[in-house]
């Protein structure tokens, strides 16, 4: 772990927030890099999950809602963490989070569990007298059930069908920890998938199927991911069967993705909140009923750490050691990088000729400084799956060469067969 939060900081995908400040717990920015691996992560996800089905729909819907809303989802009731506080540091610790009976910090005495809401509050308005408290979402899919009617009867979806969004959540975490496994604010990629009660099960199994897939088909190392039933007596107020995919990262096994069945209860409890009815009339069989949902959620920031610790990898290369980011290029931040063999006799000028014709078609990067093999290295730190050098025979013959980062091999071929082939290997397209 320490060599790939070094590696993030010196190549700028993930700093911590603040920094200047102290940096403050639990939030991160992603830099240069980073921002480009999660937006590709989150593509992926959306492309698979939405674009590619004709029964998913999307949403982007606002952060901070009616407070009612946190009120009938249940939130303000259940949301909560157990807590200790020790008596000497005052420190504060999850209950479950504990091995033994002391401080772990200083070994001090802790105080009696008690309760502890880990909703982030806010203050909507403009006066101090009127403005109402609320919170910044700590999930975001009950904006999907708040939004439920509007979406299917304007899209004219027929369950069962589902309703996906991705977007920030806040949680404040007591023991915010691991790098950005668990922040205070971080992205979830949820689905709502809505169907008759009857079905349950069915679409809970094709739903482990789906969500299984896409981690090998973004490239986690399958004997690395598990799943893990949660014993009933630890399910969330809202579920009657949970499933997580787990990911062994180098601190341990942690939860990527929860698959929960919610039964009707939230689509029931805005419906009784709200006093507007959020049942679902099914034309053709003139029934009326409330759908009961099957809920994939997935956290995009805890994928991206996944997926940088499967991709790390050091080797020994010529009596070098060699980092290199083991990156599925669709995931790659940059796809290619343009290199003259040297600055000089037009070199450079026909390498960025080329670098700018590929920016149109992918994210590609220019680089004319140090030793050919250094920039090299320095691709390969990043993640960057082809390098495209270009050399004297490419004045003569329009031909460059493509170096693969996991092989380090070459190969020679003509310029304007290089978007064809780098496009065809970084797509989210599945054959
Ligand atoms: N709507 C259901 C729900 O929110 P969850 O298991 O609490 O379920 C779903 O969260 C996913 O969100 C988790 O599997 C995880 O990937 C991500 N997540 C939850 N809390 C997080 C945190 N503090 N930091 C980063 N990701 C988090």
């Amino acid at each position: 772990m320490k060599d790939l939060v070094s590696l993030c900081t010196r190549k700028g995908f993930i700093f911590q927030s603040s920094g200047i400040y102290g940096g403050i717990n639990g939030c991160w920015d992603f830099g240069p890099l980073g921002v480009e691996l999660k937006r590709n992560l989150k593509d992926d996800w959306w492309y698979t999950f939405v674009q590619m089905r004709d029964d998913i729909v999307g949403l982007d819907a606002s952060i901070i809602t009616h407070p009612e809303v946190w009120v009938a989802s249940g939130h303000v009731a259940e949301f909560h963490d157990i807590v200790v506080d020790c008596k000497e540091c005052k420190h504060r610790f999850r209950a479950d989070h504990l091995e033994g009976p002391k401080c772990p910090d200083c070994g001090g005495e802790l105080t009696e569990p008690k309760q502890f809401n880990s909703m982030l509050r806010t203050r909507l308005g403009v006066s101090e007298d009127t403005a109402v408290e609320t919170y910044l979402r700590p999930e975001t899919c009950q904006s999907i059930f708040v939004d439920f009617k509007e979406v299917y009867s304007s899209s004219r979806m027929q369950v069962p069908f589902g309703i996906a969004q991705i977007g920030k959540s806040f949680r404040n975490e007591v023991n915010p920890r691991n790098f950005i496994f668990r922040s205070r604010e971080f992205e979830q990629m949820e689905i709502e998938f809505f169907c008759k009660a009857e079905d349950e099960t069915k679409w809970f199994e094709a739903w482990k199927i789906a969500i299984w897939q896409w981690y090998l088909d973004i490239g986690l190392t399958e004997s690395k991911m598990r799943w893990l039933a949660h014993p009933k007596e630890a399910l969330a107020h809202y579920s009657s069967r949970t499933e997580d995919v787990e990911y062994e990262f180098p601190f341990g096994w942690g939860e990527l993705q929860g698959l929960a069945n919610r039964g009707c209860f939230d689509l029931t409890q805005h419906s009784k909140h709200s006093g507007k009815d959020l049942s679902y009339f099914d034309a053709t069989t003139n029934e009326r009923y409330m759908p009961s949902v099957i809920e994939p959620s997935a956290g995009a920031d805890r994928t991206t750490l996944a997926v940088l610790c499967d991709a790390y990898d050091e080797e020994e290369v010529d009596g070098e050691k060699r980092i290199v980011l083991r990156l599925d290029p669709k995931l790659s931040p940059i796809k290619a990088a343009i290199l003259p063999l040297v600055k000089k006799d037009g070199l450079a000028e026909l390498a960025q000729g080329l670098e700018l014709k590929l920016r149109r078609k992918f994210n590609t990067f220019y680089d004319q400084s140090g030793a050919i093999g250094r920039r090299y290295r320095r691709m390969d730190e990043i993640g960057t799956p082809f390098c495209i050098c270009v050399d004297y025979e490419s004045k003569e013959n329009g031909t460059v060469t493509v170096r693969d980062r996991d092989s380090m091999e070459q190969v020679r071929m003509p310029m304007d067969e290089l978007a064809a082939y780098i496009g065809k290997r970084c797509s989210h397209e599945r054959d």
